[in-house]
């Protein structure tokens, strides 16, 4: 594997695999076993990969949370050694390489940007949106790999994809989880002890709501929900929906539901000091 850190240096790196198709893996880094699915499904399906790890500062809307963002470059490095090839690459550009000046472009993704994560991490996706399209034009890759935990991440790039009128095929890679269903985070490693062992009710709070639809309604799997976090100590939910995989309209009442389309229920909690995310597709029969 090779190690880039100018764009410089990985145009050239990319120029050496011989300019074969790339399969693009984006991280900000702390990789977890959810990375390393990406990177092997990159594997599988592209000749040459590049993996970049950038902690990208115009998608935190908290400067806290990007202080302690955790950063753990030499472990990151390790665990792709162990399953990139010679000609793979691992971008760790600086920030002057990816905004030589500050980025001062606004994206516009209507509902996507108006909903969920929208609403409690204002900004967040309109820097997501700087960062992923500089790396795509950097980068040039045919393919990219990004985690269905970022559920709304997801449909916010898909959009950027067709706004811009891409070529790039994006790929959606399952959750993967601990032992206990706790959605893999590299912020999972911040959460005290104490939090860390009721986190999984997360998992299981979603996983009796996605079952729920064909006895309850809406307001009553919230209300479930809501007492499944909020009664832990030092959780607190900040948002529990139900929202269609495209438009990601949350559905206040069973009778929006439509059927054909795919829902998925989304949660963001505040577990002490630590912000996670999940989701899961909502089983309608
Ligand atoms: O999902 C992430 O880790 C980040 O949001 C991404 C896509 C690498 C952009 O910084």
């Amino acid at each position: 594997m090779k190690v880039s850190v100018t764009v410089k240096e990985l145009h050239e790196a990319i120029s050496a695999a011989g300019e074969v198709p790339v399969g693009f893996v984006p991280t900000m880094g702390a990789l977890h076993r959810g990375h390393l699915s990406l990177v092997m499904k990159a594997l599988d399906e592209s000749p040459l990969v590049v993996v970049s790890i950038f902690v990208n500062p115009t998608q935190f809307n908290d400067t806290k949370d990007l202080e302690k963002y955790p950063r753990t470059p030499a472990g990151d490095l390790a665990m792709l050694r162990e399953i990139l090839r010679p000609s793979d690459i691992v971008f760790m550009p600086g920030e002057k390489e990816i905004y030589p000046e500050k980025d001062t472009r606004t994206f516009s993704f209507g509902n996507l940007d108006r909903v969920m994560e929208a609403l409690h991490r204002p900004g967040h996706f309109n820097g997501v949106a700087q960062v992923v399209s500089r790396l795509f034009e950097i980068v040039g890759p045919s393919v990219a790999y990004f985690g269905q935990k970022d559920f709304q991440q997801l449909a916010v790039i898909r959009e950027l994809v067709r706004q811009t009128g891409s070529a790039i095929k994006i790929v959606a890679c399952p959750i993967v989880r601990e032992s206990d269903g706790l959605a893999m985070s590299s912020r999972n490693v911040l959460l005290e002890p104490g939090i860390r062992k009721n986190a999984s009710s997360i998992f299981r709070a979603l996983s009796e709501a996605s079952t729920m639809l064909s006895r309850c309604d809406i307001p009553e799997i919230r209300q479930y929900v809501a007492g499944c976090i909020n009664s832990l100590p030092g959780f607190a939910l900040e948002y529990f929906e139900i929202a269609d995989e495209k438009e990601l309209i949350p559905a206040v009442s069973g009778s929006e539901i439509i059927s054909g389309r795919k829902y998925f229920c989304c949660i963001a909690v505040r577990a002490g000091s630590v912000r996670l995310i999940d989701n899961m597709e909502m089983r309608l029969d």
